[in-house]
């Protein structure tokens, strides 16, 4: 075991802690017994054409190669230090940075510190049955990408448990790969990541609109005062662009198959495609419970977080002024029947903050897709973005209905017309029964157009998972 604890590729010094060594020396066959249980279903002794980080260096910071998923080398990775860290924002705001956890602040480190890393083993679980109806042997290795890499992200938050929370680091770490996505006894603790994924689209949507919101959570934690944090998070967002990359490109290709046949006068459901109002709804659903993850519009503990210097803006450095003690935020909330208006104070307003930075940024994707659509020859049809009041359920919003373009409507008419906006289990049947799969080289299904180009510059037809024995 201590072998294999020298094989973690990291930049922590790994083999001066000894301490942290047991402790992952007791964690570390627990990941792999997880892993097995867990994670993906079958493929385990393929091959598979994955990059692996091995340095924090800007070129070269990753390796590709053919890789069995367990022997996977799951790193530790932490940006470098940039000289005498201050921290950015907030009350402490100008004073050094922290390289060990604040007493005062320890409870809220560690409960920031859980709720991001329960959410890395949860995606890994919520996909689990999707290799085996991938649609390509692209987009197989692609899944499998990121699953391994959700994997490292857990472990990344795990050596900042184990390293700086003692033993109850260690009982939480424990505890991240007990918890199930979807168990009803012990659940992932955030709601979207308990919605099962068992569909590619489902897949696609998820890591466009729900690894999105973890971009921003990271963000916004790689401000953190307390460095260690700060520096993981950093190194995390470069692996997640291509996450998101994989959920965006995703959504398009399948809007680029649906586009084509309309421009040809064909009907997408007759030809094994997926009709536009069908994307449309998995778009409302998946984007609606995204914004749920950022937390309630008017929040007192992202007030407490952002006061103490734990979690940031959006890149704080552009922001005029770190403090944020005296501007206000202007709300719409919805009050007896009517949107009144509510200023409150920024602090307070710091999750509906982000949320903005957010749809920005889905928004950007959505004139994407609208862009492909026309230019496969459709107009006058485009996808939309709903309002962020649609189908809430947490913050003010959550306690009255409104359409998906904001206004409000009483509960008769939601329900009424909720079959219009949100996935329906017809649309479930139709898009699970599209999904077979296509493991030959070079082959796509008929759902879904084949991507521009392949990976690190590797031809779309290659043989990007081979069998065992290849
Ligand atoms: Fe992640
Ligand atoms: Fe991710």
């Amino acid at each position: 075991m201590a072998q294999a604890l020298e094989s973690i590729p990291n930049n922590v010094d790994l083999s001066g802690d000894r301490r942290l060594q047991r402790a992952l020396e007791q964690w570390q066959p627990n990941f792999l017994s997880w892993w097995r249980e867990v994670g993906p279903e079958g493929f385990q002794a393929h091959q598979i054409y994955l990059r692996t980080a091995v340095s924090v260096e800007p070129d070269g910071w990753a390796t590709f190669d053919y890789v069995r998923m367990p022997e996977y080398r799951w790193g530790i990775f932490l940006a470098p230090k940039g000289g005498e860290r201050k921290i950015g924002f907030g009350d402490n705001y100008g004073e050094p940075a922290w390289d060990e956890v604040p007493g005062e602040h320890r409870n809220a480190l560690r409960r920031i510190i859980v709720t991001q890393a329960d959410t890395e083993p949860a995606s890994v679980e919520q996909q689990r049955l999707l290799g085996g109806v991938a649609p390509s042997l692209y987009d197989l290795r692609n899944i499998f990408q990121v699953n391994v890499e959700e994997g490292r992200h857990l472990w990344a938050m795990v050596y900042l448990l184990q390293r700086h929370f003692g033993r109850d680091g260690r009982e939480e770490a424990e505890e991240l790969l007990a918890r199930r996505s979807g168990s009803s006894d012990k659940p992932r603790i955030l709601n979207a990541f308990n919605e099962p994924i068992d569909d590619w689209l489902s897949f696609f949507m998820f890591a466009m609109f729900t690894d999105r919101d973890g971009k921003y959570q990271l963000s916004a934690l790689a401000e953190s005062g307390f460095d260690p944090l700060a520096r993981t998070t950093r190194f995390m967002l470069t692996e997640e662009a291509h996450h998101l990359f994989v959920g965006e490109m995703g959504v398009d290709r399948v809007v680029q198959r649906t586009a084509e046949l309309m421009a040809q006068g064909k009907d997408p459901r007759q030809n094994g495609a997926v009709p536009l109002d069908v994307i449309q709804r998995y778009l409302n659903q998946w984007f609606t419970l995204s914004l749920d993850l950022f937390g309630g519009e008017v929040s007192s503990n992202a007030a407490d977080f952002f006061a103490a210097g734990l979690k940031g803006r959006f890149r704080e450095d552009d922001q005029p002024e770190h403090k944020a003690l005296s501007e206000t935020y202007r709300l719409e909330v919805p009050e007896n029947g009517a949107l009144v208006a509510q200023e409150v104070p920024l602090r307070n307003a710091m999750n509906e903050v982000l949320r903005d930075e957010y749809v920005k940024d889905c928004q950007r994707a959505v004139d994407r897709w609208n862009k492909t659509l026309q230019r496969s020859g459709v107009n006058g049809l485009s996808l939309r973005l709903p309002s962020r009041r649609f189908h809430r359920g947490v913050g003010p919003c959550a306690t009255a209905t409104f359409d998906p373009e904001g206004r409000l409507i009483s509960e008769a008419d939601y329900e009424a017309r909720e079959g219009e906006w949100l996935i329906t289990e017809r649309d479930r049947a139709y898009v699970k029964a599209l999904m077979h799969p296509v493991h030959e080289r070079g082959k796509v299904a008929s759902w879904i157009a084949p991507p521009n180009k392949g990976i690190n510059g590797m031809p779309v037809g290659y043989e990007y998972v081979k069998p065992p024995d290849a």
